[in-house]
């Protein structure tokens, strides 16, 4: 069984149906991109498999576990700890420095100090943002407030990262390092990685490309 199965998944919004009957089954350490035209519920079928969303039918397990009959807390305590969300719009909070925005989650699961800061400095390498801890979001570029969303979406060391549109506000020099930090983060701590692009070339850097239309799987290609 796959780290993240999605069994004929349904959604229907106001009566209007839009996942029209998904099946995805992703393999730990994966890399798969998610690909179609706007409006097709590639943001919705992300928000059901994170847990941010119920299905109106199907199944969600993360890591084997039926994640729709999870208690509020427990499902909160499943996302904090094991899932990273990286928002297109990067969501931090404004008022925040870019340390305190990374270490939010680690915070709120009340996880060691001392843990918490060998996470924060590694992380910290690896995005470059050493000089900008003390920074407000306000004082950063689109850019190195994507890096933050990611640290901070890294911080409890998910097993499983969703990235909806990650590089979508972003230059193609910013999104090119943005897509590089995803690769270097599934290659170096085996995590799988599901990204929604609208950039060809980008969904092609990863391992296996999933093209949604209307609410259906319409192609499940592994490059
Ligand atoms: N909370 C919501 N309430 C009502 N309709 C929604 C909601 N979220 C998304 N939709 C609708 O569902 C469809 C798919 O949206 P979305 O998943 O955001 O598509 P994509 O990410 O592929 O652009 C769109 O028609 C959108 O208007
Ligand atoms: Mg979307």
């Amino acid at each position: 069984m796959g780290v993240i199965e999605l069994r004929n998944i349904h959604k229907e919004y106001n009566n209007t149906e839009i996942i029209k009957g998904v099946n995805i089954s992703i393999e730990s350490g994966e890399f798969v991109s998610i690909v179609g035209p706007s409006g097709s519920g590639k943001s919705t079928l992300m928000y059901i498999a994170d847990g941010i969303e119920q299905p109106t039918s199907g199944e969600v397990l993360i890591q084997g576990e039926n994640i729709n009959k999870l208690k509020t807390n427990e499902l909160d305590n499943k996302r904090c700890s094991t899932l990273g969300f990286v928002f297109q719009f990067f969501n931090l909070v404004d008022n925040l420095t870019v340390r305190e925005n990374i270490i939010l989650p680690a915070v709120m699961s009340s996880r060691k100090k001392s843990e918490i800061n060998e996470q924060l400095e590694r992380l910290v390498e690896i995005t470059g943002l050493k000089n900008k801890l003390n920074a407000f979001p306000g004082e950063l570029s689109g850019g190195q407030q994507q890096r933050v969303a990611i640290a901070r979406a890294l911080i409890n060391k998910p097993e499983i990262i969703f990235a909806d549109e990650p590089t979508g506000n972003l230059d193609s020099k910013t999104g090119n390092e943005i897509m590089e930090l995803l690769l270097e983060i599934n290659k170096t701590e085996k995590a799988t990685v599901v990204q929604v692009t609208h950039n060809n070339e980008m969904a092609l850097m990863g391992s296996r490309v999933i093209t949604i239309k209307d609410g259906l799987v319409l192609e499940d290609r592994y490059l």
